[in-house]
């Protein structure tokens, strides 16, 4: 691994500032010293002599000057971990090269040179995945960010666009399929080996290059674009996975239709490819014309996946469709403006994800994702804003911030908008950008021209870290009600002061006796603070405020309890109803937890929540996914988040608390629902899926309320079960409890799922993260289960994130769950450093934590530190979690 990395020369990419100083920290790379890169590289020609233990590439790269850049005597190509074999220029041998690092610097004297280069790579031992690799006999690639420079030196960066040619030359019987970007022109056969020819006419950087060698079978469709072309689909799995590609291939048309109707985004190639492959970093990623998926986000079948899997797979497909043009089409110019690209193309999923099911839910389930992962970013050591000014690893910058803030900061240019406006910016934008590599001040000032917003304050949402916290109050006077707002963004790692931010908040006052509101308006608080009076109420109205998440901020709002319970009752506004049911909830742990409360209040308190979750279970107007999201509790990290410095025991006794005296006060109504949710069929459309999460949510208060009843209903469910949600749901119930059912029904899911990975990963997890108080030993003893592995991205995750999402096991006060941790991130280091360096977070929030464990924390980031051998990767997570 190359941890130290020596300072560029003048034609490097950026200044590496640290390197001087501190000979064998990492270098920084800043944003600032971003200069264009000296040369041109016209045409790329990879031959690939493909083995899974040996593979030769041979790269011949045209070079011209970039009249646009600083001119340079010297090339520098980005090279990591590669065995140079032969190194021509212009046909004759070159060996005038030096090495910095593993970077490769040549000196190149004329105006255009073509470059001849010979690598040899070991796919077999590549346990990083990143660059080309094996998984299951299998040969692919993974180049994003930096993994281009595994195959072959060459300039890895993403504003060098260039046209690929690939050839592949295979054993024949062990990788029958060769697949590449673009489309394939030649194909032969020699003796024991064929070979093929992929062109891609589409200039991309090198980062979206991507090749598939395997023994695959493909599900094939097509597509027929709005201008009438054909596009042949297909979606290439392992012979036995075939049938559980339907779903994946049906998500795609329907992206392609969506991104057609909805942004005027046709596709341009006549064919798409999407590869899954079960060892994979991330989710997917969006080479051009050969997505290749992790297998998580393309397998589905009613059996084997869940509701929320089906879900997720129809996002991540249109996620990598998006990107085809949001991230291929206009790229990035450095890595600092990943959001350009990632936080735009979330945005794209979300809103086809809402068209296609439930919109107030699916912004409800995506609010709680950013509040759950990306707030506590925001608040930690970690913390950056969704355009960086520097790093050490970009690996560790595919982060919540950068991906969901990044979407909420485009759809507040959208909701100050409106769609139609915001649609023709984002016209704009593809229009002056097509086959350029943008910056995300490009985007704003497209959408800027497009639009006729001023977004010039706006601009502090790209370069400000940290979650504004707004403070509003109402007051009412004769029959004007005066709303208060004021606005702080807190400090960050680096940014001490900030300055108020554009925060577009949609409100509306609603009338206490008829339950209703004059219309929903759209305030912009763009000050520290302001004051709008409201005329004509005779009677003080009730505040519904950050209608829809309108903003990402914190709202702090000083209401009274019977205010919430009105708007989680009433709100027209399903987000507003679920904020309200979620406060009312907040505020009352929150008292619990702080100590000091009479009983007779803690007992109000509780009450008030007990009459709006018996509404929320009666409430006949909803449907019951939306029931679902007002059934569940706030979750303890988002809970944790609401104090400067939290406790996690308490907050987890008050919160299990909760839940029992709900499941117990509420035992016949939750009974009532499961038995009606329990008639619904298995089957996919939304009133069947909404009726089993209901089912499952039940459960959970029951379990908490009478476990033994729980047990044998969770037990009967499982064994009746139709579908994996009802199945995985009822043992996810049954993990949490210390009965004999547990244990029959864990060997009875791990008999009958033993062969299919995805499921053995759901089985980890379930045991991982459940309640069971010995939850430690639990992971401790399945670490060496016959079928953990930490080569497996999924399988170590499966245990591992699972128990670091696990408050009270991974909180356990005697640091036992942070040493797990710990050990955790050493061990697979060196195997796979970015999946290792995923972990660190979870142990960098002990400043935010009560001291006792605080002090544990640190110590196991500490030891980490200590390690000699770190990757780059978790040296800088580690360092700047101790920071
Ligand atoms: N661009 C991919 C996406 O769709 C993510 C790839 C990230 N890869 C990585 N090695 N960090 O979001
Ligand atoms: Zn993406």
């Amino acid at each position: 691994m190359d941890i130290a990395r020596t300072p560029a020369t003048p034609d490097g990419n950026f200044e590496m500032a640290d390197a001087a100083v501190e000979p064998h920290a990492p270098a920084t790379i800043r944003r600032e010293d971003y200069a264009p890169f000296p040369w041109r590289v016209a045409a790329t020609h990879l031959d690939f002599d493909l083995g899974l233990e040996k593979t030769l590439v041979e790269a011949k790269l045209t070079l011209e000057r970039n009249p646009d850049a600083e001119s340079s005597p010297t090339i520098r190509l980005n090279g990591d971990s590669l065995k140079l074999v032969e190194l021509r220029c212009d046909g004759e041998p070159n060996d005038s090269y030096a090495m910095e690092g593993d970077d490769l610097i040549l000196t190149l004297p004329g105006d255009a040179h073509e470059l001849t280069i010979v690598t040899e790579i070991d796919p077999a031992s590549n346990s990083q995945l990143m660059g080309l690799f094996a998984s299951n006999g299998m040969l692919c690639t993974q180049c994003e960010a930096e993994g281009f420079r595994r195959i072959t030196f060459f300039p890895d960066r993403p504003d060098v666009l260039s046209v690929y040619t690939v050839r592949m030359r295979a054993p024949k019987a062990q990788f029958p399929v060769l697949l590449a970007n673009g489309n394939c022109t030649a194909q032969g056969e020699e003796g024991e080996y064929h070979w093929a020819e992929w062109h891609d006419p589409w200039p991309k950087p090198s980062y979206l290059f991507a090749l598939v060698a395997g023994d695959l079978v493909a599900r094939s469709d097509s597509f027929t674009t709005m201008s009438g072309r054909q596009v042949a689909l297909n979606i290439f799995v392992r012979e036995g996975d075939l049938e559980r590609t339907g779903h994946a291939m049906e998500s795609l048309k329907r992206a392609m239709a969506w991104d057609e109707e909805t942004f005027g985004r046709e596709y341009d190639l006549d064919i798409y490819n999407i590869v899954a492959v079960s060892d994979f970093n991330m989710g997917a990623m969006e080479n051009k014309g050969l997505n290749v998926f992790n297998t998580k986000y393309v397998l589905a079948d009613i059996d084997t996946a869940t509701d929320g899997d089906f879900d997720a797979v129809e996002g991540v497909i249109a996620h990598e469709y998006f990107h085809n043009w949001s991230g291929n089409r206009v790229t990035c110019r450095d890595w600092f403006q990943l959001s350009l690209k990632e936080g735009f193309t979330v945005l794209r999923d979300q809103l086809f994800s809402q068209d296609m099911g439930s919109a107030p839910v699916k912004r409800i389930g995506d609010v709680r994702v950013l509040r759950s992962v990306q707030f506590p970013e925001d608040s930690g050591p970690l913390a950056h804003p969704i355009r960086p000014d520097s790093y050490q690893e970009i690996s560790n910058f595919y982060t919540s911030t950068i991906y969901n803030k990044g979407a909420e900061v485009i759809r507040m240019m959208r909701t100050m908008a409106g769609e139609e406006a915001f649609r023709k910016g984002c016209d704009l934008y593809f229009e002056r950008h097509d086959g350029e590599a943008a910056t995300c001040e490009d985007f704003v000032k497209a959408i800027e021209d497009g639009t006729g917003l001023d977004l010039e304050q706006f601009r502090l949402w790209y370069s400000q870290a940290g979650t504004p916290k707004v403070t509003v109050a109402l007051s009412h006077e004769g029959d004007t009600a005066t709303l208060e707002l004021a606005q702080e963004v807190p400090p960050t790692p680096g940014q001490p002061d900030k300055r108020p931010m554009p925060i577009p908040l949609k409100i509306a006052l609603f009338d206490r006796a008829s339950g209703t509101h004059r219309g929903e308006q759209l305030v912009v608080l763009d000050s520290a603070s302001e004051k709008l009076t409201f005329e004509g109420f005779a009677a003080a109205p009730v505040l519904s405020v950050n209608r829809g998440f309108s903003a990402p901020v914190r709202i702090e709002r000083d209401v009274a309890p019977a205010d919430l319970t009105f708007l989680a009752a009433r709100d027209d506004d399903p987000f507003a109803r679920y904020e309200a049911m979620q406060d009312l909830v907040v505020g009352h742990l929150g008292d619990v937890v702080a100590g000091g409360l009479a009983a007779e209040e803690r007992e109000a308190g509780r009450e008030a929540i007990r009459t709006a979750l018996a509404a929320v279970l009666a409430d006949e107007r909803i449907d019951d996914q939306m029931r679902g999201e007002l059934m569940m509790l706030p979750g303890e990290s988002y809970l944790m988040e609401q104090s400067l410095v939290a406790d996690p025991g308490a907050i987890h006794a008050a919160r299990e608390t909760l839940k029992t005296w709900l499941g117990r006060e509420l035992v016949e109504e939750l009974v009532a629902l499961h038995e009606r949710a329990s008639q619904a069929p298995g089957t996919l459309d939304a009133a069947a899926q909404g009726a089993r999460k209901v089912k499952t949510l039940a459960l959970t208060y029951l379990a908490a309320a009478d476990p033994e009843r729980a047990s044998q209903m969770a037990a009967a469910e499982y064994d009746g079960a139709t579908t994996m949600t009802d199945r995985q749901g009822a043992l996810m119930v049954l993990a949490s409890l210390d009965t004999a059912q547990r244990t029959a029904k864990l060997l009875d899911f791990y008999n009958r799922y033993r062969d299919n990975d995805l499921v053995i990963d759901k089985w980890f997890a379930l045991q991982a993260s459940s309640l069971h108080p010995q939850a430690i030993e639990h992971v401790k003893s399945l670490r060496n289960h016959g079928d953990f592995t930490l080569r497996n991205p999924n399988r170590a995750r499966s245990l591992y994130m699972a128990f670091a999402g696990n408050p009270h096991a991974f909180h356990a006060a005697s640091g036992e769950g942070y040493r797990l941790i710990a050990d955790l991130i050493l061990e697979l280091d060196p195997v796979n450093s970015q999946t290792a360096a995923r972990f660190v977070p979870a142990l960098g929030r002990w400043r935010r934590i009560e001291t006792g464990r605080a002090a544990l924390m640190r110590g196991e980031l500490e030891r980490i530190a200590a390690s000699s051998q770190l990757s780059r990767d978790t040296h800088e997570q580690v360092s700047r979690s101790l920071g």
